[in-house]
């Protein structure tokens, strides 16, 4: 054995998150694809089994008050709001990430409108997930306002007092570089300006502090990190002290102050309920509450501290195995710039990706160039980090 293998294996037996893997429904193969689709719960089929056959086969409506569906987005927000840094009370889960996306990003044009009539420019992050910047522009034009791209270091440059929205990713999807919250949050506030984060990457791999560092408005997918399942329900932060401002684009029913009043003007609900809109998708959403239990007893520290150690010892490996030049690291080696994935460019990335899967070893392809893993530091082990660098090593030889 490899002395890369036997530190692995010492690695593992010291890892305090590793009995977290048997909550999971894994086989053999390395997965490191869970920054795409998180692996599943060992949970989930059963009580997805009681949801459909009891609840709604058996009680049927009467599963909206008896089983808690109604109130299912604000009590889930509320699980998830200690793995983002928020207190309760200010998540909702439902929709989509893009849906968010363009509820956030209007209702901060709108609360800072409300602050100066001079404010009529959106920055977005030029580097974002294609759909963050679709929906901006899209925003921009039916707000009246411009929208200017900008990578997240140019955005204290671009701030001004003509800048209304920011809208920015924590992690960039395709380099798995950590962007610096904090700060750029304290820039924007400074220009007078709302900052609206898009937590995909992060949610669920590293802390993010939302109220400790006065976030206004964030989103965030939950079938990454959070392994809430395909297409799980996205949710959407409204800071508490901003929620009386809080005017949603998407003003549906479920957000109605009293939504079986079936009144014809609208009256919005207090909170963070505001962000709901239509009747929830209760099987998803049910399927996402019963994956959070994973997180029994796991601090959002004590996945940082291993998803840190398990990206660098993944570096190491594939430093050792792979031909010098055959790939270089996009992601940054700074432990303060680094999501919880690596991402390599390499020639031939696509093939190169389908061979390593053909072999085991599931990460994914970006165009043009990139090779994408994801490190999920409740199921990844750093026997898999090893054997993955070792497959791709062998393969690149
Ligand atoms: C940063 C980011 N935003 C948004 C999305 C997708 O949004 P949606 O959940 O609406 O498909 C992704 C998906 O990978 C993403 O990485």
């Amino acid at each position: 054995m490899s002395e890369l293998a036997s530190r692995a294996r010492k690695l593992d037996a010291e890892d305090e998150l590793a009995h977290k893997r048997a909550e999971f429904l894994l086989d053999g193969d390395v997965y490191l694809d869970g920054n795409s689709l998180g692996a599943l719960p060992a949970s989930v089929p059963g009580r997805l089994d009681d949801v459909v056959r009891r609840e709604w086969g058996e009680l049927r409506i009467r599963s909206w008050g008896e089983s808690g569906w109604w109130t299912a987005p604000e009590r889930i927000g509320d699980r998830i709001a200690p793995l983002v840094g928020a207190a309760p009370g200010q998540i909702v889960v439902g929709d989509s990430t893009s849906v968010n996306v363009f509820k956030a990003l209007v209702a901060a044009v709108r609360m800072s409108a409300g602050a100066s009539a001079e404010r009529d420019e959106i920055l977005v992050d030029a580097t974002t997930f294609p759909t963050d910047g679709y929906i901006a522009e899209s925003a921009a034009r039916m707000t009246g306002c411009r929208l200017r791209p900008v990578t997240p270091a140019e955005v204290p440059a671009a701030l001004s007092d003509r800048t209304t929205a920011v809208l920015l990713n924590h992690v960039d999807y395709r380099t798995g570089r950590l962007h610096d919250l904090p700060s750029l949050t304290a820039a924007v506030h400074a220009a007078g300006a709302i900052a609206v984060w898009d937590l995909c990457h992060s949610a669920g791999a590293l802390p993010v502090g939302l109220d400790e560092h006065g976030v206004d408005l964030a989103v965030g997918c939950t079938y990454k990190y959070l392994n809430g399942g395909p297409g799980s329900p996205a949710y959407l932060y409204v800071r508490r002290d901003l929620q009386d401002r809080f005017d949603s684009p998407l003003p549906g029913w479920n957000s109605h102050a009293e939504p079986f009043g079936m009144r014809p003007a609208y009256e919005p609900a207090p909170g963070a309920l505001r962000g709901r809109v239509g009747t929830p998708d209760i099987l998803s959403m049910l399927a996402l509450e019963s994956a959070l239990e994973v997180w029994e007893g796991v601090t959002i520290d004590m996945v940082r501290t291993k998803s840190l150690a398990l990206t660098d010892f993944f570096l190491e490996c594939v430093a050792e195995y792979v031909p010098e030049g055959r790939v270089e690291s996009l992601t940054p080696l700074r432990h303060e710039e680094r999501g919880s994935q690596v991402s390599l460019r390499c020639e031939d990335a696509e093939t190169v990706m389908n061979r390593l899967i053909a072999q085991g070893v599931t990460g994914d392809f970006r165009h043009p160039d990139t090779l994408r893993f994801g490190f999920t530091p409740l199921y990844v082990t750093y026997t898999d980090a090893e054997r993955a660098a070792r497959v791709l090593g062998e393969l690149l030889s």
